[in-house]
């Protein structure tokens, strides 16, 4: 398997730095990298750089992606500050990629050697997905002379309002010189975008990997469509696309292949997800799959409501029982697995409506031959599946999967949703991706990243990627969406949950996905944690952070996503330099994520402030808490908001 290859040089990595953790952390100068670089020293002399005339000399790799990354440390460098008009004492970058890069992107070394001099900055890298994160890192390192925070329109005549103001114009690459070692903790930092619930246009997709770039995160995993539209153009089944909501709402080819261009220039993967069997209304807009999805918008056995049909309508599961339906979603898989080149493929595997199936007389008949009174299979009254129920759903489920995954082309790996493997007790071939995103919903379904480790020590060889909805579900913070009192269990609660909530970037920044405490299924008052993760945890191979569309469009992408997006992508990437990475300093960090978000918003994002300006010399936090800078937080209990 391919990415146990990777894997395995993760895990030898993890290793080596955790020999020579660091410990006090030292803080980066001048505020200014983000994500912080695993190994670094630097000085105390500032070198001016002009970084629309530094020349850049690149050895070996590829010199188009390299080009484009060049101009757009020039453009991002401009966007911030003014410039100066000579040129910097710093005149060269040299960059060297020693290696021959992978077709495989999942296979690319991200690691980069990184030193600035009084005169030029050297990089060097053995793929050029290590130059391109340290080409992020140089953006970064070129600092405005004018230390932020400030406001300056930065066209000609902003800079020249500016300049009578007194503003300094030009840029340093401050403290040098620098030595950067550097390197990713996890090889998956990931962002899951769902363009179903709400329609994303290309450009607001491409913004966000332009983002993502910038704090070094690698896979952009998309939850390209679900149960309320379909909106991608496909061969195999043309009419699909008229569950979308307008025609103009709709990705062609075309659109797939720019995103998954664009996305390779910055480094970053491109997962598509196309979930079955639940999730499943919209496939019922095409003639050719219809006769497949059962429950279509809510309502099995002639009630009305989606509740309990489904848990979030439109309701819709494919009849897993049919013989017929695997090979029909399978054609869509073939499709799609060939549209999108990255080497995984998620095949989701969520939510699998149970009340639908045990209530719709197509499954029944198939699944429970000679049962007449469906009761005895699935107790419609109270929602309750039999034994014989959850035996025959593992069953034809199993089916099922084993077939549709057959249209994968050889070599591709399955990413799935843990609920196949958790909740109906579906094996899937080790090597496939698990994503974990369970916390705790009830008892049941806690501690799922470690049921999946047990699963693992029994031999399934699972890896695991970390969505823990408490954590990593960024789209929370405003309110429900749906208006019926009463919907679901626990009723309003359910409407207020933890999912709904905001996680702040405290919160998504401790959350390690192998350090973590998990959550404590025994204690069912819901607010204790586990103890540490057992079994092998190098089969945890990263996190992504989850920013589902039922309350999101490129409205509030940027401020939903910014900068928390960007806390777990430090988290992620240079875990392995935190002494505990559960417990970090908010304070080291905090100046630094504001110059991060600074930047982000001096390129037209609309990044959410996290202070008041006064705060950025005032150390808001340590002075009215009265905490010492240097002290570690995390790991809070998650009633502790
Ligand atoms: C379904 O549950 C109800 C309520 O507990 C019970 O009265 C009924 O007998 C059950 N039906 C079957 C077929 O078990
Ligand atoms: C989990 O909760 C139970 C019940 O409250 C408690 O006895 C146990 O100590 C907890 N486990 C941990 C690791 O805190």
């Amino acid at each position: 398997m391919q990415l146990s290859v990777i894997l395995a040089a993760t895990t030898l990595v993890a290793s080596v730095f955790a020999a020579d953790a660091v410990s006090p952390l030292k803080a980066v100068p001048h505020n200014l990298l983000w994500p912080r670089p695993q190994q670094f020293t630097s000085g105390s002399t500032d070198y001016s750089i002009n970084p629309a005339t530094v020349k850049f000399t690149v050895s070996g790799g590829n010199a188009d992606v390299l080009a484009k990354a060049q101009a757009r440390y020039v453009a991002n460098a401009l966007a911030l500050s003014c410039n100066a008009a000579a040129d910097g004492a710093i005149t060269s970058v040299t960059v060297s990629v020693t290696g021959t890069d992978p077709s495989d992107l999942a296979q690319a070394d991200e690691s980069y050697s990184l030193s600035t001099s009084a005169t030029g900055v050297t990089i060097t890298a053995a793929h050029t997905v290590g130059a391109l994160r340290a080409i992020e890192t140089l953006g970064q390192l070129t600092a405005p002379v004018q230390k932020l925070p400030f406001h300056v329109k930065t066209d000609a005549a902003g800079c020249a309002t500016a300049a009578a103001a007194g503003f300094q114009a030009g840029f340093v690459i401050p403290s040098g010189p620098w030595t950067i070692s550097d390197k990713p903790s996890y090889s998956y930092r990931g962002v899951s975008l769902d363009t179903s619930r709400n329609y994303i246009p290309v450009s607001g997709i491409q913004k966000t990997l332009d983002a993502m770039a910038s704090t070094k995160l690698n896979v952009l995993h998309w939850h390209i469509v679900d149960a309320t539209s379909f909106p991608v153009v496909s061969t195999s089944y043309p009419d699909l696309a008229t569950s979308a909501y307008s025609p103009l709402a709709v990705y062609s080819y075309d659109d797939v292949k720019a995103v998954i261009a664009y996305a390779a220039d910055r480094g970053i993967r491109v997962i598509p997800e196309f979930d079955t069997p639940a999730h499943a209304n919209a496939y019922s807009f095409s003639k050719g799959l219809a006769p497949y999805v059962l429950c279509v918008n809510g309502g099995a056995a002639g009630t009305t409501s989606f509740w309990p049909t489904c848990p979030e309508p439109p309701c819709g599961n494919v009849n897993i029982a049919d013989p017929g339906a695997a090979p029909a979603f399978g054609a869509l898989v073939k499709e799609y697995s060939a549209l999108f080149t990255d080497s995984v493929f998620h095949m989701g595997g969520d939510e699998i409506e149970r009340f639908c199936l045990g209530t719709s007389k197509e499954y029944v008949n198939l699944a429970h031959p000679g049962v007449t009174d469906f009761n005895t299979v699935f107790n419609a009254s109270t929602n309750t599946p039999s034994a014989t129920f959850e035996k025959q759903l593992t069953a034809t489920y199993q089916v099922y999967a084993d077939t549709i995954r057959k249209a994968l082309p050889a070599g591709k790996v399955a990413q799935y949703w843990e609920d196949i493997v958790l909740s109906e007790g579906v094996t899937v071939p080790a090597g496939s991706i698990i994503q974990v995103w369970n916390s705790w919903d009830n008892t049941a379904q806690k501690n799922s990243l470690q049921k999946v480790l047990d699963l693992n020590a029994k031999g399934a060889g699972y890896k695991i990627v970390d969505t823990n909805n408490d954590y990593y579900y960024l789209d929370g913070g405003s309110g429900a969406w749906l208006t019926d009192r009463g919907f679901g269990p626990g009723g309003d609660s359910w409407k207020e949950n933890y999912w709904t909530k905001f996680k702040t970037w405290e919160r998504v920044y401790t959350h390690d996905p192998r350090k973590s405490r998990q959550e404590n299924t025994t204690d069912t008052d819901g607010t204790g944690l586990a103890g540490p993760l057992t079994g092998d945890l190098s089969a945890i191979i990263g996190a992504s952070a989850a920013i589902w569309g039922e309350r999101i469009d490129s409205s509030n992408l940027d401020v939903k996503l910014w900068p928390r997006a960007a806390a777990a992508a430090e988290a992620l990437w240079s875990a392995d330099s935190f002494p505990d990475p559960t417990q970090k300093d908010f304070f080291e960090a905090l100046p630094r994520l504001q110059v991060f978000r600074d930047r982000l918003v001096s390129r037209g994002y609309g990044a959410e402030a996290l202070q008041p300006t006064w705060c950025r010399t005032q150390q808001c936090g340590a002075a009215f808490s009265g905490y010492p800078a240097g002290l570690a937080y995390g790991n809070q209990k998650p009633t502790a908001w």
